[in-house]
């Protein structure tokens, strides 16, 4: 497989975010909380620098609740600010101002015994393509106001969206690539949708989708494709054509693949993590 990672794309990016950084106090950092590493970008930390950071695992209504916890714990055990995050959640999106606050806390003691008047924190979203940036963006002003798309920043006529009287964001995402020169890293991309499938043949995709839940989440496979725990002691390949020929698509496993990977990334399989903590921490 060979898919590349542009260094001029990342050099733009980088620019465009590093512009944006002066004007903030708090950078928003959005990965997707089945991917906690393969969907961070690996020089956001290069990019970020010192800017104060809270790490959002989003999409937590996807992924594995006790995978999620073991990732927040391992980013808290790094000295680092997270919250597990649905952004189409109001209670959810909530927390971000208090998570915020505490990111802040000295910045905020510091100011108030300079006498200087509280103001409202001024915050980017940051991340990698389809971790759901925009939805956020559009959760937090209440309306649509960021266009969803792929392509790195927009920054004409950048403006502050306010939140309550506490938190206002840049209107337009800083959008980072992901690094998939590892194989399994693009899979699990491609896999949830943060890059192009086409880059990726759709049989490879969905063999390893099957991988992946014969091995943790054997239960919510049988239950979806109505198998029995002996079917899925049979050879992946094999067990795609039997998945194929009960869905009623016979030989046709290029639809039958199609069918595994949009029924994964509409949820229908339950939650799923494709990082395992114990993989990454052993
Ligand atoms: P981006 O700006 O970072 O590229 O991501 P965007 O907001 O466009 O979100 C990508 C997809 O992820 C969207 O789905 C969006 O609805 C979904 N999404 C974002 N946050 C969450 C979340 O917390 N939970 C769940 N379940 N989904 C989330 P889509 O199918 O591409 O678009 P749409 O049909 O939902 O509009």
């Amino acid at each position: 497989m060979t898919i590349q990672w542009f260094p001029g794309h990342m050099a733009k990016a980088r620019r465009e975010v590093s512009e944006k950084l002066k004007f903030v106090d708090i950078v928003f950092e959005l990965i997707d909380a089945r991917l906690p590493l393969s969907s961070r970008n690996p020089m956001l930390d290069q990019i970020v620098q010192n800017k104060p950071r809270l790490i959002l695992l989003n999409k937590s209504d996807l992924a594995d609740l006790s995978q999620t916890n073991l990732w927040v714990n391992y980013f808290r055990e790094q000295g680092q600010h997270v919250l597990a995050l649905t952004a189409k959640d109001d209670k959810s999106v909530k927390q971000i101002v208090p998570a915020s606050k505490k990111v802040l806390a000295d910045k905020i003691t510091r100011d108030k015994e300079r006498g200087l008047k509280p103001r409202a924190i001024r915050a980017m979203v940051l991340g990698i393509p389809n971790v759901g940036k925009s939805t956020l963006l559009n959760h937090l002003a209440g309306k649509k106001v960021a266009s969803t798309g792929n392509r790195p920043g927009v920054t004409k006529g950048q403006q502050w969206l306010r939140f309550g009287s506490q938190l206002e964001l840049l209107d337009t995402p800083g959008i980072l690539w992901p690094k998939f020169e590892d194989p399994s890293v693009g899979k699990k991309l491609a896999l949830t949708g943060a890059i192009k499938d086409d880059l990726l043949h759709l049989d490879d995709l969905a063999l390893y989708e099957l991988e992946i839940f014969c091995r943790f989440y054997p239960e919510q496979l049988k239950e979806r494709y109505k198998l029995t725990q002996d079917d899925l002691f049979m050879e992946l390949p094999e067990l795609l054509m039997l998945i194929s020929e009960k869905r009623g698509f016979k030989e046709d496993y290029e639809r039958a693949s199609e069918m595994l990977i949009l029924e994964l990334r509409q949820g229908r399989l339950g939650r799923f993590t494709l990082d395992r903590f114990e993989e990454h921490n052993d």
